[in-house]
């Protein structure tokens, strides 16, 4: 297992949780559910879901492809991403390479500017035949034609929020619409070609947090929600373990240094101790505080930065200023604050209207929480990682 900083691993440096490998299979095969992975930031859903695809290919008749869609602009830009990829698994040629050959001519026609109102219901002009007319029309005559095949077919969409916020603020009117549109569509499609087809949706930022943001749950309720934690602290020992063992002769990590190491991230994500297993390795004399302290010098503000800015990505600008006070509050005191300080810290302001600040306070928490950056206990939220408390406290208070 290899020291991998930052991108999702596979094959041997996965670090197997056959437990939760299985239970998802199970899901998804035997109940026959398409799934909602939740789960807070950097926890591992990307490597897991490619590890679920790795292990549902290994059956007869099944094909599996991950799809990460974060780069596409639109829905034309997907259709290509998830057509492309259906073509590399070599399912039903014929089909795919004609939807291929469409979506390429449209993407040369109409270019990514006139798509921006109409969504997946731009005309291709394929006028020969009706059910190959739109875009939306296209990718369902492959579900179709895949629904009626013999293979098993399990679609995994990585950060589908992305695309949405993308579409979403790319017109201040049409853009909510074409969010909904789309949302529906892939409703629709999930639901009707529900025989060989199974989806897992999953994202940096939580798709239940988009939906709740825009109201839009009912979009998205037909998923079974499936979450995932970091390791607990058995699994962190055993991960450290398997981390010394394959760097034997150059690191040696005691049971003390694995105890210590735990106690010191606090919650144990893969990436965290990733970097702290690092910190040890590069530099020999290092102990585990010194390795913490290291990580936190300014040169190594990227392994943490995405934190900050995926709150900017995610909210609107009155609530990313919200969650900045929270969290600078949150992060001064290892046990956090209560609620009604964050209430004395939002309204200072003689305008504030405190009804409204209480209402966003509840609902900034509740996405914190989600996303892993907060823990609650009893009355008080606090940051969960130690870690990244650290940096915000360096990073984000004078
Ligand atoms: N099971 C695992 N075994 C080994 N490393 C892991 C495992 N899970 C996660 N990691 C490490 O943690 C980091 C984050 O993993 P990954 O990209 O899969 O998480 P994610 O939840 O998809 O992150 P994001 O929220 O940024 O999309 C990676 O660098 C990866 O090396
Ligand atoms: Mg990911």
């Amino acid at each position: 297992m290899r020291n991998i900083i930052g991108t999702p691993v596979e094959g041997e440096d996965f670090f197997d949780r056959p437990q939760i490998v299985a239970n998802l299979l199970s899901e998804l095969r035997d109940n026959q559910a398409n799934i909602l992975l939740i789960a807070p930031r950097r926890v591992g859903k990307t490597s897991l879901i490619k590890r679920v695809c790795e292990e549902w290919r290994k059956e007869q008749q099944s094909k599996a492809i991950y799809l990460n869609i974060e780069g596409g602009s639109d829905e034309l830009a997907f259709a290509d991403n998830l057509i492309d990829k259906l073509m590399r698994s070599n399912l039903y040629p014929e089909i795919m390479t004609l939807a291929n050959s469409i979506i390429k001519n449209a993407q040369k026609l109409i270019g990514l500017k006139s798509i921006k109102y109409e969504g997946l219901e731009v005309d291709l002009g394929e006028a020969s035949k009706d059910d190959l007319r739109t875009l939306g029309k296209v990718l369902e005559s492959v579900f179709r034609k895949i629904d009626e095949g013999n293979d098993h077919v399990l679609i995994a969409l990585d950060e589908v929020p992305e695309l949405l916020l993308t579409l979403m603020r790319s017109d201040e009117i049409a853009g909510p619409k074409r969010v909904v549109a789309f949302l529906h569509w892939l409703r629709a499609m999930r639901q009707t070609y529900r025989h060989k087809i199974r989806w897992v949706f999953l994202g940096s930022i939580g798709l239940d947090n988009f939906a709740s943001n825009h109201n839009i749950h009912y979009l998205i309720n037909d998923f079974q929600i499936f979450s995932l934690d970091a390791f607990t602290p058995e699994e962190a020992d055993e991960f450290l373990q398997k981390l010394g063992e394959s760097y034997k002769g150059e690191i040696t990590i005691d049971s003390a240094d694995r105890t210590e190491i735990i106690r010191r991230v606090g919650w144990p994500l893969a990436y965290h101790l990733h970097l702290i297993f690092k910190e040890l390795l590069y530099s020999k004399t290092l102990s585990v505080n010194e390795a913490f302290d290291s990580l936190l010098k300014p040169q190594y503000q990227l392994y943490f930065k995405p934190w900050s800015e995926r709150i900017v990505a995610q909210f609107s600008k009155p609530d990313a200023e919200a969650c900045n006070t929270i969290l600078s509050h949150a992060c001064q005191d290892p046990d956090g604050c209560d609620r009604r300080q964050f209430l004395a810290v939002l309204t200072t302001k003689p305008t504030a209207d405190v009804k409204i600040i209480e209402e966003q306070i509840l609902r900034l928490l509740n996405d914190l929480e989600r996303d892993g950056y907060l823990i609650q206990k009893d009355s008080r939220y606090a940051f969960r990682s130690f870690l990244l408390r650290e940096y915000w406290k360096r990073n984000h208070i004078l």
